[in-house]
């Protein structure tokens, strides 16, 4: 048998993991409530009609050919004008790449800029793919911490005492996947004065940016004078359209990042473009009505509300507060009392005993993820209260025997 590379042998994917598992207790019938996936058309969320039909007048306007590989003009106008609008941030055209979600574009760009061994500082914990994609191209993930007391800020005296002369960039993700962080003014200032002063650039994923639920989301380069900004955002989660696979990457800077900025887009014309029917739908999303937003907003804030309260009056379980995403970090306080060795046991035994599905933390960080559990807060209500019933007397059964 030919062997896989040894490059492959690492990729694992946390989220998908638990998978299956729970697809094996669905063979026998049995009704498993999910609380793993951060995917809003799972639940009760779908792409806003205009959108539709603006994809399906796309495709009967013949936009059905190949784009040029940066993406539409149209398209990276309409990006450029709300990153005008939005964040009061100037990009030319030629700073803007249309990918297939961000997860070509962070794939693109770790690939174009990491050499084996320099190192990328990520959250922790973070969303896998920083990890898992800096591991591949044999460069290494450093975690700084995110401080769980603080609603999961970054702990900036742990970036600054991490760095070293191979690191490449520092990466934020804002609002945060897993913790629903959103980050503060302050905190973010304070990463760039650290960038700036080590000349390093900031890498920032802004997916969230609009999934707020109290305050406003800060974009990183609107904030970032003279030190350079790569943000990631997309159409997935703020728009309803994961499974579109469109997302883009703006670089921000003074020169610094040329050689990096033509390695990208050498790399992305060498997979010739991103969907081009669902370009031109994207032009729409952008530039049509935005109603669908506070909507989304407002049901999602009961539901992190319901979360929080009922997730807190569980024993041995606490719980931080987010402000954006979907998703809840809850962390196991009595593990160890509970019975299980990990985390990873725990959710595999919730899974089992009370049909509720999770991710475990460490899947997100095996520092600063251990010992919780990361949850959506996408299900309605009463699903909600039916997971966290179930988890309830779970936690009692457990703590009790
Ligand atoms: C922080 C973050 N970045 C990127 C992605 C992937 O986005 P896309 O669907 O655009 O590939 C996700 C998906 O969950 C995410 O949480």
């Amino acid at each position: 048998m030919l062997k896989a590379s040894k490059r492959s042998q690492d990729v694992s994917y946390a989220i998908r993991e638990v998978i299956l598992p729970a697809r094996a207790l669905k063979k026998q019938g049995i009704d498993v409530l999910h609380l793993n996936i951060g995917d809003p058309n799972k639940y009760d969320f779908d792409t806003p009609q205009h959108i539709k039909d603006a994809l399906y007048q796309a495709a009967q306007d013949g936009y059905n050919g190949y784009s040029p590989s940066e993406g539409e003009p149209e398209l990276l106008q309409a990006i450029i004008q709300r990153e005008q609008k939005r964040n009061a941030v100037h990009y030319d055209l030629s700073d803007i790449c249309v990918t297939t979600g961000v997860t070509e574009a962070l794939q693109i760009l770790l690939s174009a800029s990491l050499d084996p061994t320099e190192e990328l500082l990520i959250p922790g914990p973070t969303y896998p793919q920083y990890s898992l994609i800096t591991k591949v191209y044999g460069a290494v993930p450093v975690s700084y911490r995110c401080i769980e007391e603080k609603n999961w800020q970054p702990d900036i005296d742990h970036i600054r005492s991490l760095l070293t002369k191979k690191t490449k960039g520092i990466v934020l993700i804002n609002p945060n996947n897993p913790t629903g962080a959103l980050y503060s003014e302050k905190v973010i200032k304070e990463i760039i004065d650290i960038a700036g002063e080590h000349g390093i650039p900031i890498i920032s994923d802004e997916i969230y940016d609009d999934l707020t639920f109290d305050g406003v989301q800060h974009a990183t380069a609107s904030l970032a004078k003279d030190v350079p900004v790569i943000t990631f955002n997309g159409f997935s989660k703020v728009y309803l359209m994961p499974g579109w696979r469109m997302g883009y990457i703006m670089f921000r800077h003074q020169g610094e990042l040329d050689d990096i900025q033509e390695a990208f887009m050498r790399i992305a014309r060498s997979r010739l473009c991103a969907n081009s029917v669902c370009q031109h739908a994207c032009i729409h999303a952008l530039k049509g009505p935005q109603d669908h937003i506070k909507v989304v907003n407002d049901k999602l804030r009961k539901r992190r509300d319901l979360a929080y309260k009922r997730l807190n009056e569980i024993p041995g379980i606490s719980t931080a507060k987010p402000d954006g995403a979907f998703y809840i970090f809850p962390k196991i306080e009595q593990l160890q009392e509970g019975g299980w060795k990990t985390d990873k046991d725990f959710v595999l035994d919730l899974l089992q005993t009370a049909h509720v599905l999770t991710v475990h933390g460490s899947g997100f960080c095996a520092t600063y993820g251990k010992d919780h559990f990361r949850a959506v807060i996408l299900p309605n209500e009463h699903t909600l209260e039916q997971a966290f019933d179930k988890l309830e007397s779970f936690m009692k059964k457990r703590l009790h025997s």
